[in-house]
């Protein structure tokens, strides 16, 4: 059987600041389902990159006196040097101003668009939100100004290319309606459909070159570029090679299985999006997961409160397993959650440096103390060892009663169907739990009085821990890849391919895996 594929895509944040909060949440929840689909089997592509073009950019440029270019090219690099530094696996980092990649393929939409019929020139006459990159009307704001922003929208007045997207509308509701197009929270999907109750009028889709001198032009017809948004959303299809002479990804990884994003941004992508692919022919992407907001000390973040949390400060000082388990066990994928210090130590005390850290060393420490570092697998103990992979797409057979102890059948199984459907709490309450359970054994059984009366047992009680740890380094891998595999690296593992008895060749440890902040 040919190898699945799984194409997921973050949103591009804006290249007109270094990354906040808020992208590097949306990255970590990109980056754990790419590693998880990975571990299952698939063959993985995940796209991320920056959305370098807009009124917003090209007004914030324009004040730091920087060419438009060199602007976007030191902020992008700023996500992607930090999306490195916190393990994000990506396989792509696209940037909408690369004339190699992304034009070429936001050109060929835009024809594609035009063919159909459905572009056409007309006046507007109305309200530009810059915050927001869009269009805005009446009925949109609060006491005249945008609720995201705080600030009052700008009357434009200009000829420009529209999308009929109001000819689409209907589909587009059928096929969120039916889950055609899956949208997680459900919470988001009735919000979305609630929308097209107010009825969908057509979207100015281009802007004048002269108000705007910073964009994709409009194929045959320089003094005009791009909407933002139109450049934008065509990433997820440049990215792949749509629009290029060499576009096997495109026919290999298109659709998305789903776009990862924000809730203030579920329009463009249920809406506008879906639409731009009907009106071009092209599939619709399976799913969307919105996530919440991150706030801050209960408030939205911003500069002019103060509350704004870094997330670079976070990997800088704790490191960015610390910041990625934070978010894994205490942000939620579905709602807004609050972000503080004071709670982060309160989780990295008792969850890294008592919960996951203490277990592995006292194991490791009692391992090397009683055994010199070599268990094995012998005739009290019937566990089999199967390979981390097997492992980890849940493959493998309760094996022994002893085993059975800690990892019991609902264990795998629960923690694919949460990460199948994004709840990353849930799907790491089941790594902590198992974490307790392992704990309970050390309790229950106390190897460091039996070895003074039975070694062998001892020795079996050992090796069910060390497996169970190898369980935990397996299903914590999407989440904190490099704890998972020093983890795994310290349990020096030796499995014969017929399947007879395991040993052990643990490793010593040096430092606390996680030291107490
Ligand atoms: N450039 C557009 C996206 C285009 S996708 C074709 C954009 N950029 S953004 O930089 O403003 O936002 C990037 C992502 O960060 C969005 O998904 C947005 O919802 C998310 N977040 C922005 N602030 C956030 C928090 N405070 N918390 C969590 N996510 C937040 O929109």
């Amino acid at each position: 059987m040919s190898q699945q594929k799984f194409y997921i895509t973050t949103s591009i944040g804006y290249a007109n600041a270094a990354p906040h909060m808020g992208h590097a949440y949306e990255e970590f929840i990109a980056d754990v389902m790419a590693r998880y689909k990975r571990n299952c089997g698939f063959d993985v592509f995940f796209l991320t990159g920056t959305d370098e073009h807009g009124v917003k950019i090209c007004r914030t440029a324009e004040s730091k006196d920087m060419p438009y270019q060199a602007f976007v090219d030191e902020n992008a690099e700023a996500f992607r040097k930090f999306y490195d530094t916190m393990s994000s696996s990506y396989d792509y980092f696209i940037r909408t101003s690369d004339k190699e990649t992304h034009w070429p393929g936001a050109t060929a939409l835009w024809k594609k668009l035009s063919v159909s019929g459905d572009i056409y020139k007309a006046k507007y006459t109305g309200l530009y939100c810059v915050g927001c990159e869009a269009f805005v009307t009446e009925k949109d704001l609060v006491n005249g100004l945008c609720p995201n922003h705080n600030t009052a929208p700008e009357k434009i007045e200009e000829e420009n290319y529209f999308f009929r997207l109001s000819r689409y509308a209907d589909i587009v509701k059928k096929k969120i309606e039916s889950d055609e197009i899956r949208i997680f929270p459900e919470t988001r999907k009735n919000e979305i459909l609630a929308l097209f109750n107010d009825g969908i009028q057509d979207v100015s889709f281009s802007r004048p070159e002269g108000s705007i001198p910073w964009g994709i032009p409009v194929p045959d017809d320089t003094a005009q570029v791009m909407y933002v948004w139109c450049d934008a959303l065509s990433n997820y299809i440049s990215a792949l090679g749509y629009g290029r002479e060499d576009a096997e990804k495109f026919t290999k990884f298109w659709p998305a299985d789903v776009h990862v994003i924000g809730k203030d941004i579920l329009r463009f992508h249920a809406l506008l999006w879906p639409a731009m692919l009907l009106c071009a022919g092209l599939p619709l992407p399976k799913e969307i997961l919105v996530h919440g907001f991150i706030t801050s000390e209960g408030k939205k973040m911003s500069k002019s409160i103060g509350n704004v949390v870094n997330p670079k400060e976070y990997v800088e000082n704790y490191g960015s397993e610390a910041l990625r388990a934070f978010f894994a066990r205490d942000i939620s994928p579905f709602e807004d959650s609050d972000f503080t210090e004071a709670k982060f130590l309160e989780s990295y005390n008792a969850h890294l440096a008592n919960g996951l850290g203490n277990l592995v060393s006292r194991t490791i420490k009692m391992a090397n103390q009683y055994f010199d570092g070599k268990v094995a697998v012998n005739e009290n103990n019937e566990v089999l060892l199967k390979r981390r992979v097997e492992t980890v797409s849940g493959t493998t057979e309760a094996p022994g009663v002893t085993l059975k102890y800690f990892i019991n059948e609902e264990i795998l199984p629960s923690y694919h169907s949460h990460m199948e459907r994004y709840d990353l709490n849930r799907a790491t309450d089941i790594i902590w739990s198992l974490i307790k359970r392992l704990d309970g054994y050390i309790t229950d059984y106390e190897p460091y009085r039996l070895v003074k009366t039975d070694k062998a047992k001892t020795e079996a009680i050992l090796a069910n821990l060390l497996y169970g740890i190898e369980v935990i380094s397996d299903i914590l891998s999407p989440f904190m890849p490099e704890t998972a595999e020093k983890i795994h690296d310290l349990l020096g593992i030796t499995s014969s391919p017929d399947g007879s008895p395991v040993v052990f060749n643990v490793k010593t440890v040096d430092s606390p895996l996680f030291p107490r902040k």
